[in-house]
């Protein structure tokens, strides 16, 4: 709960020089906030901040984040508490509900979130109408948005019940659409969910089973799958989450919020990193020429970045790709694989941070940064990296949209700007335009 301080911040407009007032709001963490809401109508000025560097977009008690000393918090729990001690049920029941469950909650969410994962038959006509090399985002961009079409009896964003329906719907059916969109790249037929298994594991037998055989599932991969599930399923107001709040905020349905935030998470600057630095590590190939793509990297008139490295909050390491490099030694040592493109990315992330340039701008390596070694070595195709982070993220866009829609104090966003066009002009008829 945010707290309405005493303390104000003087803003002192020296044309006129009238001073004006403006409350400072205390968050629970973190550093407090300035309350800009009235400086227009105060002032006659607006703020100016692209890129939202210093700008809270809103109030939220789901996640914290402290970038100084790469600190993530669910709810109060720390994400490496939740990535060793949870599963992600728990970890999606605690995002949407406030808490972790009880053993009754958990049983009840459990079912509640498998009785929702099969999709309208209908829905499979929609992938035959794809590109067999469509890329699986633009398929997930797609069929999420298409979920409207299909699933009107819980579109009413003014409904708690239809709400909480949508919500078990978009994080119990992403699964499915991912893997189905995986399935149809490869001409494979498509598997129907099993509800008999854990969300992880269904998953899994989603993605890699075929009728021809049977599929056993390792338990190795499952709580891989379940870890990396955990390690994205949320991250405050970031650039996916801010896009599904700022479409939920006109009051578009949840199904199109969802599908806003997959289209913004694709980006190769969010979610498509992960892809990139599997790209990146294989352009590199030898250790030998690491310092040749770090010099890329700090070459102001080279576009080139280290994918998988720096990130707008954290400048520090990222809490998440700490657990995600373990997870993925651990993993290569139990599947008995010996992946180079790990060695690679460990020798990559030791010169870069024994480097000055990436030690002044305080660039640490992200979540993204060994995800993809960890996930190419579970055998998920490039491609699909990203779409597994969208997997994962649903329930925090739902969490999120949901805390939105339930704030009282909720109105459309609408940012200004700063305009730098022509002043008005008069209108040229076509016969006299030079
Ligand atoms: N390689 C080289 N230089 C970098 C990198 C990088 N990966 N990241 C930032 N920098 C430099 C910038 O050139 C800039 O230098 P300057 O101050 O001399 O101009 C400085 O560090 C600050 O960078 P910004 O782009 O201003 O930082 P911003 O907060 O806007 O961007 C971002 C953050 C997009 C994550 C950026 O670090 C980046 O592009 N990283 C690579 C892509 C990536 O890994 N994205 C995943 C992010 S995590 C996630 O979404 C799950």
């Amino acid at each position: 709960m945010s707290k309405k301080n005493t303390e104000t911040f003087t803003l002192i407009d020296n044309s006129s020089g009238k001073s004006f007032e403006l409350p400072v709001i205390k968050g629970s963490l973190g550093p407090s906030v300035i309350d800009v809401r009235k400086l227009y109508a105060q002032t006659g000025y607006f703020t100016y901040d692209p890129g939202f560097n210093s700008t809270g977009s809103c109030e939220s008690n789901l996640t914290y984040i402290d970038g100084d000393i790469g600190r993530l918090l669910h709810r109060g729990y720390s994400i490496e508490d939740l990535a060793e001690k949870s599963d992600f049920m728990d970890v999606a029941h605690l995002l949407l509900n406030g808490d972790l469950p009880t053993p009754k909650q958990k049983k009840s969410f459990v079912h509640d979130v498998t009785y929702h994962t099969m999709l309208n038959e209908q829905l499979a006509n929609f992938y035959r109408g794809f590109r067999r090399d469509a890329h699986p985002m633009a398929i997930m961009c797609g069929v999420v948005g298409g979920l409207s079409a299909f699933y009107h009896d819980s579109t009413d964003i003014y409904d708690a019940h239809q709400r909480m329906v949508a919500s078990f719907r978009l994080i119990a059916k992403m699964p499915t659409i991912a893997a189905m969109a995986y399935k149809y790249s490869i001409g494979q037929p498509f598997n129907y969910p099993r509800n008999d298994l854990s969300y992880a594991e269904n998953f899994l037998y989603m993605m890699f089973a075929v009728p021809a055989e049977e599929y056993i599932i390792s338990s190795v991969m499952t709580q891989a799958i379940d870890r990396i599930l955990i390690l994205h399923a949320d991250h405050e107001q970031n650039a996916s989450t801010s896009t599904v709040r700022l479409a939920g905020s006109s009051g578009a349905n949840p199904f199109a919020c969802i599908a806003a935030g997959v289209a913004a998470l694709w980006g190769p600057a969010h979610g498509g990193a992960n892809e990139a630095v599997l790209k990146m590590l294989e352009e590199i190939g030898q250790k030998e020429n690491i310092p040749k793509f770090i010099k890329y990297a700090k070459d102001k008139n080279d576009p080139f970045r280290l994918m998988g490295f720096g990130h707008r909050v954290y400048k520090n390491y990222d809490p998440r790709a700490k657990v995600m490099q373990k997870t993925c030694h651990e993993v290569l040592k139990e599947l008995n694989l010996n992946d180079p493109l790990l060695e690679l990315a460990m020798e990559m992330e030791k010169i870069a941070l024994s480097d000055p340039y990436f030690v002044e701008k305080k660039l640490f390596p992200n979540i993204d940064f060994y995800s993809g070694i960890l996930l190419k070595a579970l055998g998920f195709p490039t491609s699909m990296f990203t779409v597994l982070f969208a997997v994962a993220r649903t329930v925090g866009w739902v969490a999120q949209w949901k805390e939105m829609i339930e704030d009282p104090g909720q109105r459309i966003g609408r940012p200004r700007q700063l305009y730098t066009g022509h002043p008005e002009r008069d209108y040229i008829p076509l016969e006299k335009r030079r």
